[in-house]
């Protein structure tokens, strides 16, 4: 079952009440909620009062994608503003224990946790962690940014995990983000992903329609 997770980077804050209640009722059982701290990444977005407004107006599954360089103090901060999934990036750390360590917090406070990795870090390096995640993040574009084009050489790094997974009979997701259509949602759907991020196609479009061309 493939689960669609709207970015709302790319909601229109002007119609916001509009948007969401569209978002609410098209099928999206996730909503996804970029944060940016001007460090990870080149660009800046949402505090946790945004998340715990946003949740206020959807009982979607809150799913916190964090690009941030501390992820240990934000998961928190994240979590107590409503968060009900914490995606942190696997290049802020130096020692796979850290990654462990957190993945363990996260789920003491009851939460599920996901693993991300930027395009150009290689995909075993997740071989070490595969048992300690609910879900891993292949980003098919530089983080940072709605808008960018789909990275072609993100179909053979899901395939890749999803045969790492196999091999241990793990059903952990694969998670997409970036640049997902119609089109590229149902390449990464048949090499492996089951839970899609969408931003611009699906804000900037009829929401009803893309989301259910995703499904
Ligand atoms: C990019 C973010 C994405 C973004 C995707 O750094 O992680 O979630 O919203 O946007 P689109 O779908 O427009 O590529
Ligand atoms: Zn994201």
């Amino acid at each position: 079952m493939t689960i669609i997770a709207p970015s709302v980077l790319s909601l229109d804050y002007s119609k916001l009440n509009e948007q969401m209640n569209e978002v609410n009722s098209s099928g999206a059982k996730w909503l996804h909620f970029d944060v940016m701290d001007g460090h990870f990444v080149p660009n800046l977005t949402f505090g946790p009062d945004i998340l715990k407004g946003y949740k206020k107006v959807t009982d979607l599954y809150l799913d916190a994608h964090l690009m941030v360089t501390d992820p240990t103090f934000f998961s928190d901060v994240f979590i107590d503003a409503g968060a009900d999934h914490i995606t942190f990036h696997y290049e802020v750390f130096d020692h796979g224990e850290e990654i462990k360590a957190l993945a363990k917090h996260i789920h003491e406070r009851g939460k599920t946790v996901g693993l991300s990795i930027k395009p150009k870090t290689p995909v075993s390096v997740l071989k070490d962690f595969l048992e300690d995640f609910d879900l891993f993040l292949i980003m098919s574009v530089e983080p940072g940014f709605g808008g960018q084009a789909f990275i072609e050489e993100s179909i053979n790094r899901i395939r890749e995990l999803r045969k790492m997974l196999d091999e241990k009979g793990l059903q952990t997701h694969i998670q997409v983000d970036g640049g997902i259509n119609a089109e590229t949602g149902t390449r990464v759907k048949e090499a492996g992903a089951d839970v899609l991020v969408a931003g611009s196609y699906i804000f900037k479009n009829d929401i009803h329609e893309t989301v259910k061309s995703l499904l």
